[in-house]
């Protein structure tokens, strides 16, 4: 009998967009404890090109299959399976291999998903939206009237925080190239452009009592930069990826140095891919509230560009142009087709 096969996009080589190229695998029947599931979205992020060029403190080997977060649907479950079942649709925070057509998930990563989602809408949830969910809400615990600043408001992650910070009535600053301020506006922020603007005479002019929070994907000198714009009592979120074991430590070092200031106001290191291991519990429970936010239309994921799972290349190309607004989702090409006739 002839075997069949499904497609993968690999990282094989270290570099730029090209190197994620199309291979074909055995589609096996599924081990014990273990689902095989049809990818019908997955996300298109800033963390999976970090990984392809291999940068950040433990990037994946070679080679590898990119794609964080996935939504699918269950196809065959192998003995044991309690989860879910043929039909079921999924989702799963992987960190690698969802840049495929099927995904074999152990019993323990399956997520419940709600039939009646849309998965190229909800599959940003999954990363960007409880990233931001959980600074704002674990991290920071925002309350109504908050005052508080996103820096790298433009992206996957900003815009997911400008999305749950207008749920949450908090008065919002975003920086963010000013082509993007837009969408800034949309969500009831106001915009900074950090080429031209300085952002601390900005604050400090608008903000004369400090901020609640501030929350940083973008490293570099921000922190410091930010950290004196806190209120006392205010807290500063460090969300972005460090580019490698140094900055790591770094990073680290400057986080214990800031907390050490006798100031009342502190530096908090998040991590999803690092918490997620240790404490399971939360992000199930988060997935679940941003799941019901969705589909009761009170979120509304910014998604600028939709692909069929096999243009990987295509989308991380164009987010590497550094022009995208929000996510970038590859979609299952019947997906695509269905929503195009629909
Ligand atoms: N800790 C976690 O659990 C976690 C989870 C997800 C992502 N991350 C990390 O968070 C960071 C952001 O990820 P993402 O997926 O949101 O990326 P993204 O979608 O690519 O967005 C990054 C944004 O940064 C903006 N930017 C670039 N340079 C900037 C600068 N100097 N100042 C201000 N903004 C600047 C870009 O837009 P402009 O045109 O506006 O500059 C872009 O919109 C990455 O480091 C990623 O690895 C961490």
């Amino acid at each position: 009998m002839r075997t069949m096969k499904y497609k993968c996009i690999v990282v094989s080589k270290r570099g730029p967009p090209e190197n994620l190229q199309i291979a074909e695998f055995d589609l096996r029947e599924p081990s014990a404890k273990e689902a095989r599931v049809k990818v019908l979205a997955t996300c298109v992020c800033l963390p999976d090109v970090q990984a392809r060029y291999g940068i950040g403190p433990f990037p994946p080997k070679l080679p590898f299959v990119p794609g964080y977060t996935v939504v699918g649907v269950v196809d065959a479950v192998g003995p044991g399976v309690t989860q879910a079942a043929p039909g079921d649709k999924v989702a799963a925070y992987l960190i690698i291999g969802g840049y495929a057509e099927y995904v074999y998930l152990r019993e323990t990563q399956i997520v419940p998903f709600p039939a009646s989602l849309n998965p190229a809408e909800a599959v940003p949830l999954l990363l960007n939206y409880v990233t931001a969910y959980q600074i704002l809400h674990r991290s920071a615990k925002v309350k109504v009237g908050h005052k508080v600043l996103i820096i790298g408001a433009s992206g996957g992650c900003g815009t997911a925080f400008l999305d749950l910070g207008r749920l949450a009535n908090l008065r919002m600053y975003g920086i963010a190239s000013k082509s993007k301020h837009a969408i800034l506006a949309e969500f009831g922020a106001t915009p900074i452009d950090y080429r031209t603007e300085n952002f601390v005479e900005v604050i400090r002019r608008a903000e004369p009592g400090g901020l609640d929070a501030v929350f940083d994907g973008m490293g570099g000198d921000y922190v410091e930069r930010a950290f004196p714009l806190l209120r006392r009592g205010g807290v500063l979120v460090e969300y972005g990826n460090p580019l490698s074991m140094r900055g790591l430590l770094r990073a680290l070092a400057k986080t214990l140095a800031l907390d050490l200031l006798p100031n009342g106001r502190t530096v908090k290191p998040y991590g999803a891919s690092a918490f997620l291991p240790f404490n399971r519990k939360p992000f199930l429970e988060d997935w679940a509230v941003l799941f019901r936010l969705l589909q009761e239309g009170k979120i509304r994921p910014v998604i600028s560009g939709e692909f069929p799972l096999l243009d990987a290349a295509r989308a991380n190309a164009l987010l590497e142009t550094g022009q995208v607004v929000g996510n970038l989702v590859l979609v299952a090409p019947e997906l695509l087709e269905a929503r195009q006739m629909g």
